[in-house]
């Protein structure tokens, strides 16, 4: 029901109203004090307002859910404080939810309300639990990618001006980005299906595997010379978004937004660097989706 709304085509036609939000968040960010944060200023707006374009819904929460979802996201957060952001979460969304059912808008929330709950082929609260899977799963994950994609940048100036001198390189430093960042390492825990050997070792049906896809993702038989960053590598094996059947939905949409923010950046602020020196960024340790809390800048 979900995938008509990440087809190619329905993200092309996002694409012109994301890279307005991103422009409109690059000016923020030139107008924002000397050093300026990034994460904040351009990696987390971006996300929580195409979010919102998305189901439909009102922009003026996006601080709610963001501290909602980020909640729930850090591994320190308690039994009772999880369970409490997962109410608030619903709350927020059951109330969007009534406010369409009175007066359904063009996203998706309006759109399966008309076609498929009052089709009687989806309960509310199975769109309640879509909701959420696209606000918890879209929002913190391409936050954090965007961030750590301008830190590669930054910190591979000469990719950086081969990228921006040819915008083709463009969907393979994404790709490159997304394979060295592997910032959803923990998030796929799989059962075996059957008994299996991996790399000599065995695994019984039945039992519980977390795959590491950091070290996928830098299988030197997969990737030569898997630490170096090279647009040019043309290599989408990566594991980043997961495999199979449940593999992350929306993952072109989480490209277009990368592609949005990367291209005007390099374009606009040439000058754009690191305002401390990388052993000073400090990582999010509690949080399942791993990153950075912020990233300074300068111009
Ligand atoms: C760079 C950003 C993103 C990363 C790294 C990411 C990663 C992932 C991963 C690892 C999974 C689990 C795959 C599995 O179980 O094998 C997943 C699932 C999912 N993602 Fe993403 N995601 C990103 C952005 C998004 C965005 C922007 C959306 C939508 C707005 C989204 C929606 C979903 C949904 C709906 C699922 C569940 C798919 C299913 O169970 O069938 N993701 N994502």
């Amino acid at each position: 029901m979900l995938a008509p709304e990440f087809t190619p085509k329905r993200i092309a036609g996002m694409a012109p109203r994301i890279r307005e939000l991103v422009d409109d968040a690059v000016d923020r960010l030139l107008d924002a004090p000397r050093p300026a944060n990034l994460h904040r200023l351009v990696s987390r707006p971006i996300p929580s307002q195409v979010i919102c374009l998305l189901l439909g819904i009102d922009y003026a929460a996006h601080e709610l859910f963001e501290s909602l979802t980020e909640r729930l996201l850090d591994m320190t957060t308690s039994a009772e404080a999880f369970q409490e952001a997962l109410r608030d979460v619903e709350d927020f969304i059951r109330a969007q939810v009534a406010e369409q059912e009175r007066d359904p808008g063009d996203g998706v929330l309006g759109r399966l309300l008309v076609e498929r709950v009052r089709t009687g082929q989806l309960t509310h609260e199975q769109l309640v639990g879509f909701a959420m899977l696209l606000l918890i799963g879209g929002h913190e994950t391409t936050a954090k990618m965007i961030t750590l994609g301008m830190l590669t940048f930054l910190t591979e100036p000469e990719q950086a001006e081969r990228v921006r001198l040819r915008p083709d390189l463009m969907p393979g430093a994404i790709e490159e980005i997304l394979r060295i960042h592997a910032i959803t390492d923990l998030t796929v825990p799989k059962l075996a299906a059957r008994d299996m050997s991996v790399a000599g070792c065995p695994i019984n049906a039945g039992e519980g595997i977390l795959p590491l896809t950091a070290a996928a993702n830098h299988d030197p038989d997969v990737f030569p010379d898997p630490d170096r960053f090279d647009p040019a590598r043309g290599d989408r094996r990566h594991l980043t978004f997961g495999l199979g059947v449940h593999a992350c939905l929306g993952q072109n949409l989480a490209r277009a937004e990368m592609e949005a923010v990367f291209s005007a950046l390099l374009r606009r602020v040439p000058s754009l660097r690191l305002a401390v020196p990388v052993s000073e960024l400090e990582p999010d340790r509690n949080a399942i989706v791993w990153g950075l809390k912020d990233l300074p800048v300068t111009w």
